[in-house]
């Protein structure tokens, strides 16, 4: 009997190689492990299709710009990484993880003269079912203790990990983290609510991931004429809400129907929310064609 753990054989890509997830070796050394000094990104495929790649290289160079890590590959090169794990996955839904750090060297916090490393992985898409949609998901608020650069997608994810374990202990979904007296955003999830019939997701800056879910999500609404504003969310506009939906690339867009233990207006999906989710997929297919 084989002892290998069932995501060997995923396939992965390290350093200029592809290989399997079991055969990738890194150094203990490497700063991703010891300082967290490292960003990343997760692509969803869908029918063999990236979802808005573009937009998620584009992020991701954004990040490795603001946290001075030299740019490893060029946009065709990573193109075809992310088409060769497409093209290697087993899966009929995939997520891809593409990670950069700044590389391998006796630890020291200031920057070493060496190359980054580039990682790359291909796992299996669990999209939330249609059961789960129809129930929506539970969240809770708790208090933002991240860093003022949550706009950058880095791997130091420590406030986002015990958030999201936090929810998970109280048996919850998600964490949505309040910051001043506003709600910003989940622990890997951006936040829509509406309020009085309009749709409000806080803008982009350094208090939130600029979701490429959450971008696409305002175009569709504003695309359909639904009312669709970009400005800071009180937390008292959570408390009144009638709907809450929170969007990444891995869920989409999900109902929170159950907030802190009480429901959120009716307590089941809301009919802005049904109206954006036939969007999104609308959406997805005519890509898909
Ligand atoms: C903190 C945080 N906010 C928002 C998102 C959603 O972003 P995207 O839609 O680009 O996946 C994520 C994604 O994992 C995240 O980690």
């Amino acid at each position: 009997m084989s002892m290998e753990p069932d995501w060997a054989r995923r396939p992965a890509w390290l350093n200029g190689e592809f290989l399997d997830l079991g055969q990738a070796r890194i150094s203990p050394l490497d700063r991703g492990f010891l300082f967290g000094d490292s960003v990343y990104e997760v692509i969803p495929v869908h029918a063999g299709r990236p979802f808005r790649l573009p937009q998620h290289l584009q992020r991701l160079s954004r990040s490795l710009r603001e946290v001075r890590i030299p740019e490893p590959l060029g946009r065709d090169a990573w193109s075809a990484v992310v088409q060769g794990l497409v093209d290697r996955a087993p899966w009929s839904e995939v997520s891809l993880y593409l990670q950069v750090t700044r590389g391998v060297a006796p630890r020291d916090h200031a920057f070493p003269d060496v190359p980054p490393t580039v990682f790359a992985m291909a796992g299996p898409l669990h999209p939330p079912g249609a059961e789960q949609l129809a129930r929506g998901f539970s969240a809770i608020t708790l208090q933002d203790i991240r860093w003022r650069r949550c706009d950058i997608k880095t791997t130091s994810l420590i406030a986002n990990v015990l958030g999201r374990q936090a929810a998970r202990d109280r048996g919850a979904d998600e964490a949505l983290f309040i910051r001043d007296g506003y709600a910003v955003e989940g622990a890997a999830t951006n936040l829509f609510v509406v309020h009085e019939g309009v749709a409000i997701t806080p803008p982009h800056g350094r208090d939130l991931l600029p979701g490429v879910t959450r971008d696409l999500v305002v175009e569709l609404l504003r695309g359909a004429g639904l009312a669709c504003e970009e400005r800071p969310v009180p937390q008292a506009f959570l408390e009144q809400a009638d709907e809450i939906w929170i969007t990444s690339s891995t869920k989409d867009v999900v109902p929170v129907t159950r907030l802190d233990g009480r429901p959120v207006g009716s307590g089941i999906p809301g009919p802005l929310w049904r109206r954006v989710h036939a969007l999104f997929l609308d959406w997805r297919e005519r890509e898909a064609a």
